[in-house]
């Protein structure tokens, strides 16, 4: 594709040798609510608990083969909850990026918030700005924030982004294949996830990932996010070693006999 459409080949962003190389873990970060209310607290302090958790996962992450990192922290569909409790996730975020955004800069973290920017109040759209600018150049880790993110909407925004791209003449439907489309997906600026874990219990993907996880591992933990950390992201790696990815093909063991 010509560079004057945007679009771009990114057909290398999926497989590859994992043991080889750092990993890409996706995190759905569920149970503040219950952790919250096991301690008959309000749900905002299981939040703020999350952001603590967070801070942790993040700073054991390197250390631990992983060079990206992407946390769900605000869904698409979360928009209906109530209203302080939306807030009180937006509020979250900004803190978070104002106590941390010079730490993470200065470790060599790249931050990246993917999901939809339309819908966000000012404030937020321009810390996500700040962060992403400020920490552009970083190269020994990517955190990566899904914020007003979700995987049928960010499926659908490519979509429409490549119909406008043939609308003005710069693309053909001919074109359009899994690499281009790919590229296009407000997650292409990262490998695809090797592993997606979600904390709490629960075995869904809720909107997560949706054309990324086609062969994520997934790993659920019964741990609450707000007790997440080191030990537990350490679990969901050796869970994921463990497993044998075949990307459709069949067991390295299995290649001489097959033949
Ligand atoms: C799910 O728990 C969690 C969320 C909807 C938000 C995740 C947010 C954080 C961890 C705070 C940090 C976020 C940022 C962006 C800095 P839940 O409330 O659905 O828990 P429940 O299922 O137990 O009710």
């Amino acid at each position: 594709m010509s560079a004057t459409t945007g679009l771009q080949d990114v057909s290398a962003r999926a497989g590859g040798d994992a043991s080889s190389r750092s990993l890409h873990v996706a995190i759905i970060m569920d149970g503040n609510g219950r952790w919250a209310k096991r301690r008959g607290m309000p749900r905002a302090l299981g939040h703020r608990a999350g952001v603590n958790a967070l801070k942790r996962t993040v700073e054991a992450a390197p250390d631990q083969g992983v060079g990206v990192l992407t946390v769900f922290g605000f869904s698409t569909e979360n928009w209906s909850r109530p209203a302080h409790e939306v807030s009180e996730l937006m509020g979250l975020l900004k803190a978070y990026v104002e106590s941390d955004l010079e730490r993470l800069d200065r470790e060599g973290v790249r931050v990246r918030i993917i999901g939809r920017r339309t819908g966000l109040a000012p404030d937020i759209q321009e810390i996500i700005e700040r962060a992403e600018r400020r920490t552009a150049s970083n190269t020994k880790f990517t955190l990566q924030v899904a914020f007003n993110y979700g995987g049928r909407a960010d499926i659908a925004d490519a979509a429409r982004a490549f119909a406008e791209a043939v609308e003005r003449g710069e693309a053909k439907a001919a074109d359009l294949n899994e690499a281009v489309f790919e590229s296009l997906l407000s997650t292409s600026a990262a490998p695809a996830p090797d592993v997606i874990v979600r904390t709490s219990g629960e075995q869904r993907i809720s909107n997560f990932l949706l054309w990324e996880c086609a062969y994520a591992e997934l790993v659920f933990q019964d741990v609450l996010w707000p007790d997440y950390g080191p030990e537990a992201l350490s679990a969901a790696i050796t869970e994921y070693r463990g497993r044998d990815r075949r990307y459709g093909g069949i067991a390295a063991d299995d290649v001489a006999v097959a033949g």
